[in-house]
């Protein structure tokens, strides 16, 4: 199902999962790179179709060059969505890829309805509004990794973050104690891309979407 594309498109990818999981995706629409990021040191990267280029940032970086227009559209985890916020951007499309649960984590006997929860998590506006939301006052200490350090040598009650098959929390005789959201990795627009190029990105989110009902 090859997109025709009538505007030139730049999407915004990570390297790692997302990229190695968005490509397949991308491959059903017609796309696909023409160098592989694993051994290419490039940042933009040109693709089977001439009028799309991929762009390789940091994952937390995706909404943000999406926003700005910089980019059209972008691959992003729903972690980094909410902690983004979202702004200038459309989230047309789950691509149901790179799936985990964000968690608040700590020891066993954690009290996690403690007042003043000290959290340590790198999600610092996710996890404010999920405790906000239900009254209950947190400090939220920001850590950029390693959140699983934080309760074992007493920076923090408890971590914020995401768990996937558990085996880090577990080997740290960590365990999860609420789940907070499930993740996904989810397709991103920028708001003047989508009315300005709308035949191109309607055409690309629809073969995106035909691709996820077929993996
Ligand atoms: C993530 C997350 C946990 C781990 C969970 O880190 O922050 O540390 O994976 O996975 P598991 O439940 O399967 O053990 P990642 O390795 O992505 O690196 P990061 O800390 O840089 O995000």
């Amino acid at each position: 199902m090859a997109v025709e594309i009538e505007s030139p498109l730049t999407i915004a990818l990570s390297k790692g999962r997302i990229f190695k999981d968005t490509l397949p995706l991308l491959k059903h629409a017609g796309i696909e790179p023409l160098d592989d990021p694993e051994t290419s040191r490039k940042l933009i990267l040109d693709t089977t179709h001439p009028s799309v280029k991929f762009v390789l940032i940091r994952a937390t970086d995706v909404p943000t060059y999406v926003q700005w227009g910089a980019a059209d559209i972008g691959v992003a985890g729903k972690d980094v969505l909410m902690e983004h916020g979202g702004e200038g951007l459309y989230e047309p499309l789950d691509l149901k890829i790179a799936k985990c649960r964000m968690m608040v984590a700590g020891h066993a006997d954690a009290d996690i309805g403690a007042r003043r929860l000290r959290i340590a998590t790198k999600y610092v506006n996710t996890a404010r509004a999920f405790f906000a939301a239900r009254g209950q006052q947190v400090e939220v200490i920001k850590l950029y990794g390693s959140m699983e350090l934080a309760p074992l040598v007493g920076l923090s009650e408890v971590i914020v973050d995401l768990v996937e098959s558990g085996n880090t929390l577990k080997a740290n005789g960590l365990v999860p104690l609420e789940h907070m959201h499930d993740i996904s990795s989810r397709l991103v627009v920028n708001k003047a891309s989508w009315k300005m190029k709308h035949a191109t990105v309607h055409a690309l989110v629809d073969a995106l979407r035909d691709a996820v009902g077929r993996h």
